[in-house]
Formats: structure tokens, sequence, C-alpha cells
């Protein structure tokens, strides 16, 4: 969480880094700040509040229309309330350093209380401002250059940190550095200029060279000069390995829509297509995915399947969990990361770990992959962004292709990672001849249907907004599902809490009466998902337990539904498809209706409060 800009170069730094920091404000939203280095003074600019409010209080003042060096934070508060003062940048106590800091340093306080023994003071709350101090400390009594202080320093904490740090007396050079938080460099006009960003989005439009510093790396930027990375702990250089980015610019602009979590939602036929593009060949009868191919024997061997994930990701974990025991018959189980990570988890070299994440930063599940690793499972990630830290971290793994996700509210990642999983699950069930070829051959064709049919349901739009209407002010909600659709109420509940505030659940359709169930009266909207053959009269059952006791129904169905039809108080019908591809349809209503909830609601869809998209903190 946390982001952070930096530029070193010709041009007015301003824009860039304001401009990039609104498109990192995904990762944190609660306070921005700016440093702007004119080559004399450095002019700091920080509030509690977005960048916009940071772009107000900037247009007032003279430091946007000076200088060649600046760097920016946008922030998620760990320590410290999100303040004025508690905002990024923060300077040492000289006023000499500056520093931007994604990240936790676990430490802080023992060397805050060692600082404040040797003089400093403190202005705030944050562990950011006691690593700077530390650095000036460390520059002071080593005597040594800044690249040099932050190394040192850097030994002493502990913790998660993406730093980009500038010292007014070497006005040419900029430091980054990396540990457990992402930092990308891009590579500007001929070396002349530089730019650091918590992901490449910030400088798209600049250069499409980028450097990703891996885990424990930190990098001296020099203006006209270049760029040397080396080795935290050992001091080693290390070679800079500049890549292609594929990002454009388009893919990460609203493009005439009102909300990034609206397009999308809408994205999400071509990102399904775009993910299953290359791989699944109904021509052929084959699926070709070469992470998988290339370790066949691994899945083949495989005592069992572990699922490890966070959030959104986690649901997503879950269907996979039916896919694969339906399908392929080898036994999984779906962890939350954080919880996997720190119970002493029982992981033998027999078993595949998946690890799902969007982001592929998020520290739980990294340190949950680390933990396999060492165990000597064989780990295989699902990721949507290429080239991040789970991504590298992993023995191999298949991109989702589902193009930038900006909303934090996440859609078309969820739709895409179910796809990626399910070519998985169908794959190892031909393999492993748990599924007939005529089987298999028709969810490929069935499969391919679905972009159509997600295109198709996106047409009721319309009529998804006019219930969100009706239950726009409820105070609670109940999301039932069975089977493949249980996890799909958890993550249509989980949408509707992250973006509208409103308190919701989700429930396996036959444990509502186990509890819930006493929550049921005229004023609890319950949404159901029944569609044709998911243990589709039990849960018509469990519709007439909630209509018997005054809920309100809204269903999703498969189209042609008369029974459900007559009993629920409104019906949204999905398109006909295999049993085990109905999360790929049922979420679409879903994911629509918390949107238009959320923005009936006036709530700030695309940054609901106290979330960000993504979570580089324990
Ligand atoms: C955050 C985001 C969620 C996401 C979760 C896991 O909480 O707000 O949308 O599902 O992190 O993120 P990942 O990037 O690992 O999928």
């Amino acid at each position: 969480m946390c982001g952070i800009t930096g530029y070193i170069g010709y041009r007015d730094a301003y824009p860039i880094v304001i401009n990039g920091l609104k498109r990192l404000e995904y990762r944190g939203y609660d306070s921005a700040g700016i440093m702007m280095y004119d080559g004399d003074v450095m002019h700091l600019s920080k509030t509690k509040g977005k960048v916009s409010d940071l772009e107000v209080i900037t247009n007032k003042e003279e430091i946007r229309k000076e200088g060649r060096i600046g760097i920016g934070h946008t922030r998620w508060a760990t320590h410290g309330v999100p303040n004025d003062t508690n905002s990024h940048p923060h300077f040492s106590q000289s006023g000499n350093l500056v520093i931007v800091h994604n990240g936790i340093i676990e430490n802080y306080d023992t060397i805050k209380k060692e600082l404040i023994s040797r003089g400093y003071e403190f202005q705030s709350d944050t562990d950011t401002e006691v690593l700077v101090n530390l650095i000036e400390e460390v520059k002071k009594t080593e005597g040594c250059k800044l690249g040099k202080a932050v190394q040192l320093a850097l030994t002493q904490v502990i913790g998660a940190y993406a730093i980009a740090v500038f010292d007014k007396s070497k006005p040419n050079e900029l430091v980054v550095a990396r540990l457990g938080s992402p930092i990308a460099i891009g590579v500007g006009n001929e070396n002349k200029e530089f730019f650091v960003a918590s992901d490449a989005s910030p400088f798209i439009e600049y250069t499409k060279n980028a450097i990703y510093l891996e885990d424990g790396e930190l990098a001296i930027i020099k203006k006209d000069k270049g760029i040397k990375v080396r080795k935290i702990d050992n001091d080693k250089l290390v070679d800079a390995n500049i890549q292609e980015l594929q990002l454009s610019l388009e893919q990460i602009e609203k493009g005439g829509y009102d909300h990034f979590m609206l397009k999308e939602i809408y994205e999400q036929p071509k990102a399904i297509i775009d993910t299953y593009r290359g791989r699944m060949l109904p021509d052929e009868g084959i699926i070709k995915m070469a992470g998988v191919d290339d370790n066949i024997s691994k899945f083949l061997n495989a005592d069992r399947i572990i699922i490890v994930a966070c959030g959104t990701s986690w649901h997503a974990g879950l269907v996979g969990e039916y896919l694969f025991e339906d399908m392929a018959r080898i036994p999984v189980e779906v962890e939350y990361a954080s919880e996997f990570r720190y119970r002493n988890p029982i992981i033998t070299e027999k078993d595949v770990v998946i690890a799902i994440s969007q982001s592929g930063e998020t520290a739980d599940t990294l340190a949950a992959i680390k933990l396999a690793k060492s165990k000597g499972a064989f780990v295989f990630g699902v990721c949507n962004v290429v080239g991040s830290s789970i991504a590298r971290e992993t023995h191999a793994g298949a991109y989702t292709h589902a193009g930038p996700e900006i909303g934090v509210a996440s859609t078309k990642a969820f739709t895409t990672q179910i796809t990626v999983l399910s070519l998985i699950a169908l794959k190892l069930a031909k393999k492993r001849g748990t599924l007939s070829q005529t089987a298999f051959q028709q969810y490929l064709q069935t499969m391919q249907l679905i972009p159509n049919q997600v295109e198709q349901l996106l047409k009721i739009d319309k009529q998804v907004e006019e219930i969100a209407a009706v239950y726009k002010d409820a105070k609670n909600c109940l999301y039932l599902g069975r089977g493949f659709n249980f996890p799909v109420a958890l993550e249509g509940a989980l949408k509707l809490k992250e973006i509208s505030y409103i308190h919701a659940e989700g429930y396996p359709a036959a444990e509502m009466k186990h509890g819930p169930i006493a929550l049921i009266d005229e004023n609890m909207p319950v949404f159901v998902i029944a569609t044709k053959r998911g243990h589709y009269e039990k849960v018509v059952s469990n519709i007439q337990e909630i209509k018997s006791r005054s809920g309100k129904i809204i269903a999703i169905v498969t189209e042609g539904d008369e029974t459900v039809k007559e009993i629920a108080d409104h019906t949204i019908e999905i398109p006909e498809t295999e049993e085990a591809l109905t999360p790929l349809l049922t979420t679409i209503p879903l994911q629509l209706l918390s949107y238009h909830i959320a923005v009936m609601l006036g709530k700030n869809v695309d940054q609901p409060r106290n979330l960000a998209k993504s979570v580089t903190v324990e």
C-alpha cells in the first residue's frame, strides 16, 4: 500500500509526479504529499486527503512551477493517523534529506528511542520519519555518501519498504531501495532522465523501458550518468535488467466510463478471451499452458493442491477448489494466506501450492509462497500484474491477462482468475482421465460461448440498476449460493460491503438455517443464486424458507426458469452454461448491483474508504 513517485531529469517534475500520484491512488488515498527541488530549496506540500486535495494546495503555491527533481507519495496509513503531519514526504532533522516510503518498519520504536537519546526530535508518529533520521545519523557517523548511508541504515531495519530518498547536498541523485514492496525505475531519454514509481503507470507516456528492483536491492540513480544497482546486504553490484513495458496509456484511463470499476466490469468479455486466447484450442482438442505443461509431473503426482490467496482472489480460489475436485479429482485446500503463513501448516514436497493474486504484491500471499517453497512444495502463481513479486517468486505460473485493474473492488481479475483455474482443472482432468474427451471437448465449446454470454448479461444493466434502487437503503443483506456458486455469494457480499459500506454476508444456502435465518424479516434483502443444475430443488426450498419469513428475494436464475420467478421479488436471468462455468456469469449482475448501489449512495466507488488495491503490509 501507499504509492510513491519520483522524477529526476530535465523536464518539469511537478506534472510527472502529481499525475503519477493520481495513477497510484489505488494503492492508498488518505493523504498525499510532494517535494519539489528547484536547485536551491526543497519545497514541501502535503495534506490529509486525496491527491486532488494536494493539488488545490499546490495550485496556490509556487512549488509546482519550478524543479527538475521531485518525489511524491499517496498514503494508506499504518503508523499514525492520516493527518497533514504524518503525510509523506518526511524530512530528516537537519532538513537535508527527504524520503517517501511504502511499507512498515517494524522495529521503528527501538530505533526511534535510540535516535531520541542522540538528540533527534520527531514531528510525526510515522515509522518513515524514523527511517530518514536513521539514514541521516548513519551518514553523519560513518561520514559516507547518501547511497551508502541508505544501504547501512536498511541493514538495521526489520520490515518492508520501497523508498525514494533525496539529499540536497547531492542534487543530481535519487536513491531507491526495496524489500517486500515494489519499485519500478523508468529509464528515459538517453539516460538523461529517470522515473521512480510503485508501478510503471506514472511514466508510461515517457518511456517504455523499466527496471524492476528485486527484493533487497538498492539503486543509485544519477542524472546524466545512469543507474547502479546493488544488493543491500552484501554490496554486490547487480546487472540491471531493462524490460520493455507492454502497458499502454489507454489501458489505465477511464475511456469514457464514470468509474474504473464500471469500465472493468464491461471489459470482462474481452478479458476472458485474452485469458484463454492461445491456450484453449478446441479445434485441436487441447489446452496449452506452458507453466503447467512444463511441470505436468508435479501436478499429476500431487497428493493435493493448496490454494493460497486473500480477498477476492481467495474467493476465486474457492471456485478453484470445486473445479479441481469435480473435474480432476484432486483434493484441494483453500487457505487465507494470512492464516496459512502463521499456523505451521503441514506442507510436503508432494504438494502443489497455487497462489492467486491480482496485484502479485500482496504481502501475506508472498509470505505464504516463501513458506511453501521452504518446505519443498512446487508453487504455481496465478497473477494479473506481469513481472510482479509473486510472478517472480513462484516456480511457474499463468498470467490472467485481464489488463490493468484500477478500481479497488476487484471485478475482471476475479472472472479471469476463474478462467485460468478452469483451464488448469480441465487440462489436469484430461491428463488424469477423470473427464472423457467428449466431456472435455464440450467444456471447451461451452467456455468459448462465455464472453458473448457475459456481453449479453451486461445488457441487463438497466434492470439491475432498478433493483439497486429498491434495495439501496438496506442496512444488511444476505447472499446465498451452493456448490460452484457458494464462493460467488461470498464475492457478491464482499463487493457490496467494500464499496457501499452496507453490511452483507455470504453463506452456503443450506447453512442459512443454522443461524442467519434468525436475521430474516421484511427488511432483509436476500440475493440467492439458483442456477438450474446447482442443487436447484434444494435452493428453491431455501428460497421458500426466506419467503415464509417475509424476506425480500432477489434470485439469479437460468434463463427460462419459471419456478423461482413465481416466488422471488425479482429475478435476474443468466444464459445457460455448464454448472462449473456459471460463476463466470452469476457474478456479473452482483458486480453491477454493488456498483449501482454505491453510486446511488454517493460513495467513492473506485476508492472506498480504508481500503487499498495492493496490500503490501501484513
Ligand atoms: C485487497 C484488494 C482486494 C483484493 C485483495 C487481494 O484487499 O482491495 O480487491 O482481492 O487485496 O489482492 P491480490 O492483489 O492479492 O489479488
